[in-house]
């Protein structure tokens, strides 16, 4: 396919072993390009300029004056056929990153783009608008994953994805750790702590350099959201020194393809938007970090025992009420077969005590059982096809979601798909010591592998078929990705089946 070898030669091309093309210090795209937010006729397009990604200063070694980005977009890799084209400052400001807003393309369709700057032209990427409204024939190939600590390991999960040119990427949360370095690390990042807006540019200049991490974002558009890393472990919404989250937010939409909507206003930034794939799925993004109620039972998070009964208080809430209302009315208006809620942590019950004794993680929505319940009933409500999209645990799991998880007897109203982390926690293990005994006491989970990786799932109207893709390793580079577990969904029956 030559769409597949251009881009993957302009991958390749941009490893740093690869023969330069140019003068080390002249090349200003070394952070690639990325496109995102993907409407009927409308994406994002954006890059960073950047000629030493880790200068200390978080600038990337631009200079303090705006600097003329052009950018085309194609319907032909060789760009004979431009169908838009124009030009923006890249401001120091905003780092220098440009967001390029278009709409009014054709729906469900694959373009191609790049920029030039200095004389200078961008890796080429690849993009899809989404499919007209109502459009029944067009399927969603959906790559997703989480959690990617650059100090942890090699960024294979991204390059894998990216070999198997899904439509839609969604990102999870904990895209960067905030974290200085480890003791032993195995790969050494630049600079230390996240603590203000050079830490956190910094940092995510770095990723960005990564060649697997590019490639990811040229070969299809992404839909992102945070986790409490990307601000600050077990971050929960509110400042932790000052400054500190309005220069998480700021370097957050800078680095990101992301709408001037999702552009903060200091410590303002409305992270919970949909995306839409005709009729076949609304990917309902959520933010279960900036609104939540206090973690319940403890002063941080952690795992709390069945003495802890704040947790099921009927006024508390993981959303936020504004948010909550909102996807109420997402989920009430949907005509989509499946309503995919991309989200941050666990949703289903997970008794996290083997044997005797239980433990529930107050971090995720075990914390709020109440929020869990309306969500549950919402969608039972409207007769939705619900599937949650979940990260921040580092392993895969698959489950279903019970209408009522007090009641054995409780129907499921949705699936629940975890993706493992990039490379957070290191190689793992297929299986724990543990997991057995974790399964069987949990009944609606019914999958779990401890490996680093991403996972694929390709939607119709019919059915949703998923594979769980895990690495053997992420500690020395290019892992041979391989399936770890296999579900199929059909439309109209939340429960999970192995093919
Ligand atoms: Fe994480």
């Amino acid at each position: 396919m030559i769409t597949r070898r251009a881009l993957f030669a302009g991958g390749l091309s941009l490893g740093l072993s690869a023969l330069p093309r140019r003068a080390p210090l002249s090349d200003p795209f070394r952070l690639g390009v990325a496109s995102g937010e993907p409407t009927p006729g409308g994406v994002v397009l954006w890059t960073r300029l950047a000629m030493e990604p880790t200068a200390p200063d978080g600038l990337g070694g631009m200079p303090s004056r705006p600097v003329p980005v052009h950018w085309q977009l194609a319907k032909d890799e060789n760009f004979r056929h431009v169908v838009r084209r124009g030009t923006e400052q890249a401001v120091p400001d905003e780092a220098h990153s440009v967001h390029v807003e278009l709409d009014g393309l054709q729906p469900g369709a694959e373009y191609f783009y790049r920029f030039k700057a200095d004389g200078e032209l961008s890796p080429i990427g690849r993009t899809l608008t989404a499919p007209a409204p109502g459009t029944r024939t067009r399927a969603l190939n959906l790559a997703f994953t989480s959690c990617a600590d650059y100090q942890s390991g090699w960024f294979t999960a991204y390059r894998r994805m990216a070999e198997d040119e899904p439509d839609l990427i969604a990102f999870l949360g904990d895209y960067v750790y905030e974290y200085g370095p480890y003791q032993h690390p195995v790969r050494d990042q630049a600079g230390g702590e996240c603590l203000d807006l050079a830490g956190y540019r910094l940092r995510h200049a770095q990723h960005k350099s990564d060649p697997d991490l590019r490639l990811a974002h040229a070969v299809a558009p992404w839909a992102v959201v945070w986790d409490d890393h990307d601000i600050a472990n077990a971050w929960m919404g509110g400042e932790l020194e000052p400054g500190r989250q309005a220069a998480a937010f700021q370097a957050y939409y800078e680095n990101m393809p992301l709408r001037r909507a999702q552009k903060p206003e200091g410590t303002r930034l409305r992270m919970y938007r949909s995306l839409r794939w005709g009729a076949v799925a609304n990917l309902h993004l959520l933010d279960t970090r900036q609104y939540r109620d206090p973690y319940a039972c403890a002063d941080g998070a952690g795992t709390v025992g069945p003495e802890c009964v704040e947790r099921f208080a009927p006024g508390r809430t993981i959303l936020g009420k504004a948010q909550e209302e909102w996807l109420d009315g997402e989920l009430s208006r949907s005509r989509a077969t499946w309503d995919l809620l991309g989200q941050q942590v666990f949703l289903m019950e997970m008794d996290w005590v083997n044997g005797a004794g239980e433990g529930y993680s107050n971090e995720g929505w075990d914390g709020y059982v109440a929020s869990r319940d309306r969500l549950a009933a919402a969608i039972d409500r409207y007769g939705r096809n619900g599937v949650v999209l979940t990260g921040d645990v580092h392993s895969h799991w698959a489950g279903e979601v019970r209408r009522d998880f007090r009641d054995p007897e409780s129907k499921p109203v949705a699936v629940e798909l975890v993706t493992t982390s990039v490379t957070s926690a290191g190689d793992g293990l297929d299986e724990y010591p543990n997991t057995a005994a974790l399964l069987a006491e949990n009944p609606h989970v019914k999958f779990f592998n401890g490996r680093r990786g991403y996972v694929q799932a390709r939607l119709t109207q019919r059915e949703m078929a998923v594979d769980f893709r895990s690495l053997p390793r992420v500690t020395t580079p290019g892992a041979t990705a391989y399936t770890s577990g296999s579900f199929v969904v059909e439309a109209g029956s939340p429960t999970l089946f192995a093919p």
